[in-house]
């Protein structure tokens, strides 16, 4: 692995959305995975920022996120397909085509996790996965307990996060949530991974996860394993290395 440290969280949101910007001018038919949450807010506003400046060709890219939410309407603002393609597509004219995201709604749920992987193949698979980290070391919807080899399926989610989802969109508390994500199987497939963390509340997991065990109770420990995985913290998030 090979950790970056950017010296401020100003430096960590250009240095993230650089990243993003230089694998779309190297390789202009790329598919990017890209994560949701607060680590991604900004990076997503400066990638957007640095593309309106400086529009270069983004229809041979291909989007999409590692998570999305069931049981809710994409119309959500909380859901993954409304924040990427506010936060990112529609702002680079990424064709809507050229967006990979499973539906929120579905019967047959183990259909769309596998066309969803399948679109993602076809796509050429994923070069990049610009990939968060949970207070727990979960990564995706793969919280502790995981098994390494597991592909896109639908996951309880975090609770913290659930019990927020459930306040803003006020359903029932026995209606069923849930966060179809990658498998970290799929996720451990991708050409480049970057892990990347900002913040003093994320630094004593970015520690066990770095240099602590291999193991399942941290899933993204499991990125130790990759070949070609960057990990770029703010110093905060690294403070604890
Ligand atoms: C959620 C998302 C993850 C994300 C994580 C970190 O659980 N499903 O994909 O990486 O949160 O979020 P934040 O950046 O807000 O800490």
């Amino acid at each position: 692995m090979n950790i970056i440290i950017a010296e401020n969280e100003a430096r960590f949101d250009h240095m993230a959305a650089w990243t993003i910007i230089s694998q779309m001018l190297v390789k202009p038919c790329s598919v990017i995975g890209l994560s949701t949450g607060q680590t991604t807010m900004n990076m997503h506003r400066i990638v957007s920022e640095i593309y309106q400046a400086n529009p270069f060709n983004t229809s041979q890219v291909h989007i999409f996120n590692v998570d999305e939410l069931t049981n809710l309407p994409r119309t959500y603002s909380g859901s993954c397909y409304a924040m990427i393609k506010s936060q990112l597509c529609d702002n680079l004219n990424i064709p809507e085509e050229h967006f990979i995201m499973p539906p929120t709604f579905s019967s047959d749920f183990d259909h769309e996790c596998r066309e969803f992987e399948q679109a993602i193949e076809k796509a050429g698979g994923a070069d990049l996965q610009m990939l968060g980290i949970g207070w727990n070391g979960h990564i995706g919807i793969n919280q502790p307990g995981t098994p390494f080899e597991s592909m896109t399926w639908v996951s309880p989610m975090d609770p913290v996060f659930e019990a927020r989802v459930r306040q803003e969109t006020k359903v029932a508390e026995d209606y069923p949530l849930g966060g179809l994500t990658l498998g970290i199987k799929n996720i451990m497939h991708t050409r480049k991974i970057v892990l990347i963390a900002k913040g003093k509340q994320k630094a004593e997991i970015v520690k066990q996860a770095l240099l602590g065990p291999i193991t399942t109770d941290i899933p993204a420990s499991v990125l130790q394993l990759h070949p070609n995985c960057d990990v770029l913290l703010d110093a905060d998030a690294a403070s604890m290395l």
